[in-house]
Parts: structure tokens; sequence; C-alpha cells
């Protein structure tokens, strides 16, 4: 069974919707809707925005659900000239831009207790997604995708992400997290995201004309997914 998460409801009703008959089981205060999508099962939920929300649904949906593969669906502010409003993002891996432990040396972003800073996403699904993409006509871009509990709203702090993650396509507050639990627990994840703002100082008006359009240029990739 496939996982899927967005973090705010314009994230997850276009997959809620379009279930047949879902069985739904509330855990931890969050809805957990199970049954079919374009005919394969899955668990979709809306886990609410930032690191640890996210974790608390990827963590019960491996435990309680036994899902197979996680997707993370939904929206992000783009850190690279070449990934514009309603582009696709889809992750080749993760990492969490505001974990920051360098005071005792370590690099930013870094894991204590996994040794590592950057997760990686399962390459098959990425393929798997970037195809659909790809005859849906979208611009697609994969690469690594940043998640912390911030929105990025200004050159101040897109710079200081990049300065650690020079390579960083777009940032969130969710993926990153999916990716760790995903990590510890030896699932494999994706992350799609479909651009939404730029990250920058323009980012608070953005945010608010384009999210909607935004997430449904990721939920109608999800459900091409599924349907391939
Ligand atoms: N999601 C969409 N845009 C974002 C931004 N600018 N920062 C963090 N998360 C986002």
């Amino acid at each position: 069974m496939t996982g899927i998460i967005g973090a705010m409801e314009m994230e997850v009703q276009g997959l809620v919707e379009r279930m047949e008959e879902p069985c739904i089981e509330t855990i931890s205060g969050i809805k957990f809707y199970q049954g079919r999508l374009m005919g394969k099962p899955v668990v979709v939920a809306q886990c609410g925005v930032g690191k640890v929300a996210a974790a608390v649904v990827a963590q019960t949906m491996i435990l309680r659900y036994g899902v197979d593969l996680l997707v993370n669906t939904g929206v992000a502010g783009s850190l690279s000239k070449d990934v514009r409003i309603f582009d696709l993002v889809i992750s080749t891996e993760t990492a969490e831009h505001d974990m920051d432990t360098s005071p005792l040396g370590d690099e930013i972003g870094y894991i204590s207790g996994l040794g590592i800073v950057r997760m990686k996403a399962d390459e098959a699904a990425a393929e798997s997604f970037a195809r659909q993409a790809e005859a849906m006509g979208i611009n697609v871009r994969r690469g690594l995708v940043v998640s912390g509990d911030q929105f990025i709203a200004s050159e101040q702090q897109r710079i200081k992400i990049k300065s650690s993650f020079p390579d960083a396509l777009c940032a969130e507050m969710e993926g990153a997290s999916i990716g760790h639990v995903c990590y510890q627990n030896s699932v494999p994840f994706c992350i799609i995201r479909a651009i939404s703002d730029n990250a920058d100082g323009e980012a608070d008006m953005d945010f608010p004309s384009f999210a909607k359009k935004a997430s449904q240029v990721s939920t109608q990739l999800v459900l091409k997914y599924l349907e391939g």
C-alpha cells in the first residue's frame, strides 16, 4: 500500500475526493483515509504544517498501515532560477536545512543519531513520477528538496539555505522529515512538490495567489502515477 501525505487541505482534498468509499480512522487527531485511488491501495492523510506534524503521520503510516512507499505531495518555494512557479520538483534526496549543531563542528543539516545529512529518495518512484510529469507536459526537475520549520520569504533566508545547500531545488516544511522517518524505518519515499512561490521577498504575496493551483498540479501527478 502507498501512503500519501499532504500538509494542507488543498494538498490532499483532490485525492480524498476521488477515493472510492474510504475507511476513515482517526489517530493522534489526524484522519487517515484508507481505500483505493485509481484502483491502487492507498492511505491518505493531511498531516498539518511542519516537520514534527509530518513525522507523526509518516511513522503512523508505517507502523499502522505497513506502507511500502511514502509519497509527499504539495507545494514549495523555488530555490533555483530554473524552477518556476507551477513547475514540479521530484526529490532525489532530502535534507533538514534548520538542523544545526554546527557549534559542535557538524555540517548544517547533520542528523547526529543517523550520522548523515541527506536522505536518499526512492529512485524507481522518482523515475516513474518524472516520466509521468513529462508526459503531462509539465516542466520537471529532479534533485535535493530541503525542509525546515520556517516559511522562506526573504533573500536573507534564501541565501542562508543556499550557502549550506547550493544544489537545493526547493524549500518546504515537511519532506525531509518524511525522508528522515522513512530512512530510519527502511521505507522508500518520494517527495513531489509543485512551485507556489520563489521563497523570496514576494513569497508572502505569491503563495496565496498560486498555492491552490500548484497543489492541483502535484495532485494530478500523484493521480497519473497511481493510474500508470
Ligand atoms: N511552501 C511553499 N512555499 C514555501 C516557502 N516559501 N517556504 C517554506 N515552505 C513553503
